[in-house]
């Protein structure tokens, strides 16, 4: 059976989700709606599909199932507790909310509604992390002891993001981006892989600051927030990770595990498809490390050529495995529980200079199938 679905939030990643959704054909797109009926409007052409004039409108469409919600941060909350409320399932774009409280409150409302959450991103369904997961699980390089995760996005202030639209005509929003900051905007993006992999992170230890703060067009001003977070984060199993976020620093999206039996290392967790490899130890020597061999993806990842070259991710794959837990009656991979986690430490990177405990629990998820 094909699972309804509807989206809240026509802006600029609403393409990136349309993009791939008929790779999924167990989903199917029955509207749209965005409070600025511009954009539902030219979506809704786009792609034939109904436009709703208001969120109750979509609410009261019997198809709609599942309430895909790619609304700004700030409104994630509202229109995920609205959809909950008139009994759906919803897929939240990251972060799950701006603050614990409503995460919470997230989390205790779908538990009471026996309905389902699940949030972005979804690389952790991706063929890359799934990889280097299994690697881990198999032992590959021993006990992983230090984890490097780097997300760094370059300077985007001098990258011409005024010209950045998406095909139907919104914007890159550059005042949400800039205001929020980069670690809320991506720190999920190694956090929700390395928890799902490793288990809870137990202390944050972090630094921010805002190095470059003119990043704004000429003659505007806006909030910026913190372009540079590093932190060190203690696992409950004893793993130690470094994490750095920036739009300062050239990209570098890698993730880097240490074992005591090796190294692996994903070059891209933006890509699904990036290469992963493998350094294990030759001897005590110098040169302890062999060189690097790739390592055979669990399954190839296929990027078709209509997809945005520098967006190597398949979006509504999250969507379609909450489709399948709804189906499975489980809960999904991406789980609410476990996006307030990730919230929870990501708040801890940025709101504190020093020392945060955190306290969220979560089940990690099982690897994918193929996979295991
Ligand atoms: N921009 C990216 O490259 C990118 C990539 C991955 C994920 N994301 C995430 O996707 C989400 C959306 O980002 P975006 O870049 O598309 O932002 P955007 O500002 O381009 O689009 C968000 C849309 O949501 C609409 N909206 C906000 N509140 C609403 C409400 N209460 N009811 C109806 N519509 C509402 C806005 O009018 C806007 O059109 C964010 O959570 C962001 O972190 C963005």
């Amino acid at each position: 059976m094909r699972t309804g679905v509807a989206i809240v939030g026509c802006g600029f990643v609403s393409d990136f989700y349309l993009r791939k959704l008929t790779d999924h054909p167990e989903l199917v797109l029955t509207g749209v709606h965005d409070r600025i009926a511009g954009r539902s409007a030219a979506v809704g052409e786009h792609q034939g599909v109904e436009v709703y004039e208001t969120l109750s409108d979509l609410l009261s469409d019997d198809r709609v199932h599942i309430v895909v919600n790619l609304t700004n941060p700030s409104s994630h909350a509202e229109v995920t507790l609205t959809a909950l409320a008139a009994g759906r399932h919803v897929y939240s774009e990251k972060p799950l909310a701006t603050s614990i409280a409503d995460g919470k409150r997230i989390v205790a409302e779908a538990e009471r509604r026996d309905l389902l959450v699940a949030c972005a991103p979804a690389n952790i369904l991706g063929e890359a992390f799934q990889t280097l997961w299994r690697e881990v699980r198999n032992g590959t390089i021993g006990v992983p002891r230090l984890v490097h995760a780097e997300l760094d996005d370059g300077a985007v202030h001098l990258m011409g993001y005024q010209d950045w639209h998406n095909t139907t005509g919104s914007p890159w929003p550059y005042r949400e981006e800039f205001g929020a900051g980069c670690t809320v905007e991506h720190a999920a993006y190694h956090l929700a892989p390395l928890t799902a992999m490793l288990g809870p992170v137990r202390q944050v230890v972090a630094d921010h600051a805002t190095l470059m703060p003119d990043k704004f067009p000429p003659g505007e001003t806006g909030v910026v927030g913190p372009d540079f977070v590093t932190a060190s984060l203690s696992f409950e199993g004893g793993t130690l990770t470094r994490l750095t976020c920036s739009v300062v620093a050239p990209p570098d999206r890698s993730l880097t595990v240490v074992g005591d039996g090796g190294v692996l290392r994903l070059d891209n967790c933006w890509d699904f498809g990036s290469p992963v490899t493998v350094r294990t130890i030759a001897g005590r020597r110098s040169d302890y490390l062999r060189e690097a061999r790739e390592v055979e993806h669990a399954r190839p990842y296929l990027h078709h050529e209509r997809y945005l070259a520098n967006h190597r991710m398949d979006f509504p794959r999250g969507i379609a495995e909450l489709a399948a837990a709804v189906g499975g009656q489980r809960v999904p991979r991406l789980s609410a529980r476990h996006a307030l986690h990730v919230l929870e430490v990501t708040l801890a990177m940025t709101s504190t200079t020093g020392v945060t405990a955190i306290a969220s629990e979560f089940d990690q998820p099982e690897p994918l199938p193929w996979a295991s």
